[in-house]
């Protein structure tokens, strides 16, 4: 490995063999799975590079961590779930303090196992410690606001939010960390327990950590398995053994995962799935501010993003120039190792060029015309991005979700074009409107609330600020996340009710008085 910077070499292969299940760190010593990373392999000469073993654990074992999470929760009696809320806070704070630890070691993983650059890597890691510590902060806001009675209509309540029960939490592969811990973490502060199993790709990063869980955590609150999916989640989810089911993927896992649930109406569901966000450039936009969203918006990370802007419609009367503008930007980006700290990395998936290849193909046997000089020039880990235009219905990059470095574009005359897209799509996250006539914008943006959940006013598409709502409509999402819905994702309300008489009052003053209850109080944690 040459001209490879000393701190991020690897200096041997990752032989990973633990896992955690019911508070203890064991060694697998069956099947291991072989990591690879596909960074160095440019040339159709060169193979991807092995880089660790996991272990590619048995449904025996999915379902000995199931168990464990399901005698922590114990229906609701387990300590975890009844626990004091600061006493789980201070597990949590534990938490975040042993994880800030292993940042460097996970850093490098990111970049060796999805070939996330540099300064993504790093921003990905310090947003999930940044999104802890603010889950934690808003959920003492929740607990603080669940510390009053109300009384209306001759009924005193105190009204709380509860668990939910056993969790089952898959990420993705484009955010292993930040997207799976963005649902694991507020799942486990709210009292659920939990079994967790990283992504195909992006595994080894979480084996730094299972410490840091085992330490901070009462044994079966967080149960941490690996494996394929098939072998682990299944026999998991046909056991009706499941509350939640916390999957940010695709919607074809998410359907076959709930259609195991023997009894599918108790089953929650917290789901951020495909998308096909537009970017919509009107006559007035400003071309650079546009060009340079746009580029950021189809490709940081290399278009893995469910955010991605995934298809462009342009005006025509601006195309030529946009057209022109864009695709000179695309030719300038640069293609290098995740040190380098380039646009454009080496795709994680071996079979992804292959796909976005056929995906431009095909494009273009149907008439489309890459408008880049680069475009689709392919090597064995990568396919530089092509501008497609112009693109229609019938090839498979109007639809398909393409989930990598292939920018379909479509002229329109009338607004109508891009929203009867939108209208017909599965998806509905989230759209960019490019233009500056306030005239024009007003009802565009009016139509566009109700077909996605977020309308980027010249700004890409993107999940962050984590305080914002982050959803879908159709089949874009189930449930909301952001540091305080997700707390709500992974909580009910539940309360305690009395009639306002005398005996009921001295009860409860007595209750809080003498602490005996943990539900049953005014007091608040700073
Ligand atoms: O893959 C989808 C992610 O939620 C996108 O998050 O917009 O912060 O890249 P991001």
């Amino acid at each position: 490995m040459t001209n490879i910077p000393k701190e991020f070499k690897l200096e041997k292969i990752i032989n990973h063999t633990e896992y955690l299940i019911d508070g203890k760190i064991s060694s697998w010593i069956g099947k291991q799975a072989k990591v690879y990373s596909t960074l160095l392999c440019d040339s159709e000469d060169k193979e991807p590079f092995l880089i660790g073993n996991t272990p590619e654990m048995s449904a025996e074992y999915a379902l000995k961590a199931l168990d464990s999470a399901h005698k922590a929760y114990n229906y609701g009696q387990g300590s975890w779930p009844t626990m004091k809320v600061y006493e789980r806070i201070n597990c949590m704070e534990n938490f975040v303090k042993k994880m800030i630890l292993e940042r460097d070691k996970i850093i490098k993983l990111l970049m060796w196992e999805i070939g996330k650059n540099l300064n993504d890597s790093i921003k990905e890691f310090d947003r999930t410690v940044e999104y802890i510590n603010d889950t934690i902060e808003e959920y003492k806001i929740i607990d603080r606001k669940g510390a009053t009675f109300q009384n209306k209509s001759g009924v005193r309540a105190l009204i709380r939010r509860g668990p939910l029960g056993v969790v089952l939490c898959l990420g993705p592969y484009n955010y292993p960390l930040n997207e799976t811990f963005a649902l694991l973490i507020p799942a486990i502060i709210m009292g659920n327990t939990t079994i967790f199993k990283p992504a195909k790709h992006g595994v080894l990063l979480i084996a730094p950590l299972l410490n840091a869980f085992k330490e901070s955590f009462p044994p079966g609150v967080v149960n941490i398995v690996f494996g394929r999916g098939r072998e682990i989640a299944t026999p998991i989810m046909e056991t009706g053994k499941v509350d939640v089911l916390a999957l940010i993927g695709h919607s074809s896992s998410a359907i076959s995962l709930q259609d195991l649930h023997p009894q599918k109406s108790r089953l929650r569901l917290v789901l951020g799935l495909e998308a096909k966000n537009p970017g919509i450039i009107l006559k007035d936009a400003d071309i650079d501010l546009t060009v340079e969203e746009c580029i950021s918006g189809t490709l940081s990370f290399n278009g893995q993003r469910c955010t991605a802007l995934k298809i462009l419609y342009v005006h025509e009367d601006i195309k030529e120039k946009f057209l022109n503008k864009f695709s000179k930007a695309v030719d300038k980006l640069k293609l290098g190792l995740p040190w380098e700290n380039t646009l454009l990395t080496p795709l994680p998936e071996p079979t992804k060029p292959k796909y976005i290849s056929d995906l431009i193909n095909d494009a273009v046997s149907k008439g489309a015309k890459i408008i880049n000089k680069k475009g689709g020039i392919k090597q064995k880990n990568f396919v530089f991005p092509a501008v497609l235009y112009p693109v229609s219905k019938d090839m498979n990059i109007f639809e398909e979700e393409q989930f990598g470095p292939v920018i379909p574009i479509i002229s329109f005359k009338d607004i109508s074009k891009p929203i009867k897209y939108m209208s017909e799509s599965n998806y509905g996250q989230q759209v960019s409107i490019f233009g500056k006539d306030v005239d024009t914008l007003g009802p565009i943006i009016d139509s566009m609330v109700n077909l996605v959940c977020r309308v980027n006013l010249n700004s890409a598409c993107q999940r962050g600020p984590d305080i914002y709502p982050f959803t879908g409509r159709k089949d874009s999402a189930v449930s909301t996340l952001s540091v305080h819905d997700a707390l709500r994702s992974f909580s009910i309300r539940t309360f305690v009710a009395s009639k306002d008489n005398e005996l009921n009052k001295n009860i409860l003053r007595e209750m809080i008085d003498s602490k005996k209850s943990h539900f049953i109080r005014t007091d608040y944690y700073l």
